[in-house]
């Protein structure tokens, strides 16, 4: 049978790269890249585009109207940063968003991917290996709203028995799209900066440990959980998935493997109070016994990965085997 999904926020750092991964399990024209202030680009226009506003009931349900979706990605939200900034319309995107399209679901019966993130965690949370089940204490409104809107999720699937799914992710590591205002963006520029041969300023200390997460493990992770067996879940929302954790430094001495001049600097912002509220590293145990979770890819492949992939969109040569 085919399946026929939306993914909403497509032309975020995650969805530019789960729409063409979704596309090649569905077929292309069966798989909607939903768009909002951002116009769609790349890959994204090789299969059908619509403009939605998920915190718009109205502008969410003509878009479900016009095709028999079973499947919902929600990946529209504000992140930490971006949402400290507006917190209102964080609320706004995240919440009432999020409220949307479980309401759309248990009207016109699809399945819904809503992923969370480490942001639930505040500083109350024990930081290494922290459980599934811990002290949730969010201090950004992006993990309130996340931590929120696990509860909902869970509660629409207790009453009204909605299959809907997701994981908390780490910090997202990826060379397609640039990330659109987290705290774990610093993971992902500074590779720019290294290819060009420029100068970088981290916004958090050399020594702030953080979970993260190359993206082809994060694309497996939704794939993966959205075809687990049903029978065999219990939580449905908010699985932590963990791959590797590091510090800007650590970063910094993988990339000089094949950069050695690369410079670098430390002048700490605003993020560095969000980057202190959260885990260092997760303990993913849940999901692996749940939907079989597990990653490809460490930290080092990771780094090599993205040199290459980054100089190959720059047009730089590094002298790197691959
Ligand atoms: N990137 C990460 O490191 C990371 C980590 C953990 C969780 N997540 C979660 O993954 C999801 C996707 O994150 P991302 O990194 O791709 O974010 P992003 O900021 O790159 O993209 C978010 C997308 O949402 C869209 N959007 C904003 N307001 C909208 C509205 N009103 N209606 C429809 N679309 C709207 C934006 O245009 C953008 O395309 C989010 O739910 C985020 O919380 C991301």
């Amino acid at each position: 049978m085919l399946t026929r999904a939306l993914v909403i926020g497509a032309t975020g750092q995650i969805g530019y790269e789960l729409v063409p991964a979704l596309r090649k399990l569905y077929g292309v024209d069966n798989v909607v890249a939903g768009y909002h202030s951002k116009k769609p680009s790349g890959v994204l226009l090789e299969g059908p585009v619509e403009q939605v506003d998920v915190s718009s009931r109205e502008s969410l349900e003509a878009v479900i109207k016009k095709s028999d979706f079973d499947e919902v990605y929600n990946l529209a939200a504000l992140l930490s940063a971006a949402g400290e900034k507006n917190p209102q319309l964080a609320w706004k995107v995240n919440m009432i968003g999020h409220y949307n399209v479980l309401e759309l679901a248990r009207e016109y019966g699809f399945r819904v991917f809503w992923p969370s993130t480490i942001a639930v965690f505040g500083p109350t949370t024990p930081k290494y290996k922290t459980p599934q089940h811990t002290i949730i204490e969010p201090i950004t409104m992006y993990g309130i709203t996340k931590y929120a809107g696990e509860l909902l999720a869970r509660y629409y699937v207790q009453k009204y028995d909605l299959d809907v799914r997701g994981v908390r992710w780490p910090g997202i590591i990826s060379s397609e799209a640039l990330p659109g205002g987290g705290t774990t963006d610093y993971a992902v520029e500074i590779f720019y900066y290294a290819v060009e041969g420029k100068p970088y300023t981290c916004y958090l200390r050399e020594d702030t440990e953080l979970p993260m997460m190359y993206m082809p493990d994060a694309i497996k992770s939704v794939i993966q959980l959205m075809s687990a067996n049903k029978a065999r879940l219990k939580l449905y929302v908010g699985y932590n998935v963990s791959a590797f954790s590091f510090t800007p430094r650590q970063l910094v001495e993988e990339i000089r493997k094949y950069i050695p001049g690369f410079k670098v600097e430390y002048k700490p912002d605003f993020r560095q109070a969000i980057a202190d509220s959260w885990p260092k590293s997760l303990d993913d145990s849940v999901a692996r016994e749940e939907w079989g979770w597990s990653p490809d890819w460490t930290f080092e492949a990771m780094v090599k990965d993205m040199l290459v992939k980054i100089a190959r969109k720059l047009g730089k040569k590094l002298d790197i085997e691959e």
